[in-house]
């Protein structure tokens, strides 16, 4: 059976911490990875049903980094799951050819109906449920910036997304805190706040910026709108307009490291000067994606 990550709960947390501590290994000898790596001979598949520019270039370049062959799969070319072919169809089929495949999408059921048929690791580049690579990088970047992730306190402040969602998947697997500040209306799903919070996580969500940000080693913001809720752009800037990393919020908890997924949407979710403060790790995050995403595959690919 293939392993697959359709969220961060696909691994425990011991595997989470050894890819971690892979990704390390192979950032501090990046040079030495590519030959003979754990995809030599191999072919990825790479599925994007929505725009990318981090997640296609780090997962493109990982997987030729690890000795592999990466085939770009966008959606203008192969609708898969509309008239032209059931997702059923495609990865039995991809199956044969591929050795794993990355998919980025809307509906995390469809990111389980392509594990459900392929017999090769599905991994999730993201979907409107969850975005587990982002947040692999990003406790990287925690590890890297604050030493750790045991006792930390993570702030979330904007909109109760994928990787807000993501962010308690790792809270209750990792254990550290993590502070939600979210507008009334868009909290994260409720069905994963249970589940992390039947597993003990230490998960708050609040309204108020100030009382998350307060005493936190980290403080990150997403997009007010993500990908598919573009109509709801104008409507939910009035709303979230509270909810702006700036420099007043950051100013509660002065220890705290910025971090951001990017693309970031500058002077609505956070202000440029937050960005290109010395406080701010966003770029760090960023160039975590490939090695998070070599460890990743390499852990899936080995077993
Ligand atoms: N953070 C992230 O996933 O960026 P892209 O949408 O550019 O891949
Ligand atoms: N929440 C954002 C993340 C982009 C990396 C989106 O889904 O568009």
């Amino acid at each position: 059976m293939a392993r697959n990550l359709l969220s961060l709960n696909d691994l425990t947390a011991d595997e989470i911490s050894a890819i971690l501590k892979r990704a390390a290994e192979m950032k501090a000898a990046r040079a030495e990875t590519s030959a003979n790596g754990a995809l030599t001979g191999k072919s990825v598949g790479l599925i994007f049903n929505k725009p990318s520019m981090r997640t296609l270039v780090s997962f493109r370049v990982g997987v030729y980094e690890l000795g592999g062959h990466a085939v770009h799969l966008p959606e203008t070319h192969t609708q898969f799951g509309s008239s032209r072919e059931p997702i059923s169809h495609a990865a039995r089929v991809l199956s044969r050819y591929l050795h794993m495949l990355v998919v980025r999408t809307f509906a995390q059921s469809e990111i389980e109906e392509w594990a459900k048929y392929a017999d090769i690791p599905v991994i999730n580049a993201l979907t409107d449920q969850f975005h587990p690579c982002q947040v692999l990088s990003d406790m990287l970047t925690v590890v890297e910036h604050k030493g750790g992730l045991k006792d930390r306190v993570i702030a979330w402040v904007g909109d109760g997304n994928n990787m807000a969602n993501s962010w308690i998947n790792a809270a209750a697997l990792m254990g550290f805190a993590l502070r939600l500040a979210v507008p009334k209306g868009y909290e994260p799903d409720p069905l994963v706040v249970k589940a992390a919070q039947n597993r003990k996580a230490d998960i708050v969500v609040t309204h108020d910026p100030v009382e998350a940000v307060k005493g936190s080693d980290i403080i990150y913001t997403d997009v007010w709108a993500s990908m598919g809720q573009e109509s709801e752009a104008k409507t939910r800037a009035e709303i979230f307009k509270p909810y702006q990393v700036n420099s007043a919020l950051t100013a509660h908890a002065p220890e705290a490291v910025i971090l951001h997924c990017l693309p970031a949407h500058l002077g609505e979710e956070i202000t440029e000067d937050v960005v290109e403060s010395p406080r701010s790790a966003v770029f760090d995050q960023a160039e975590n994606r490939l090695h998070a995403q070599k460890a990743l595959m390499e852990f899936l690919i080995t077993g």
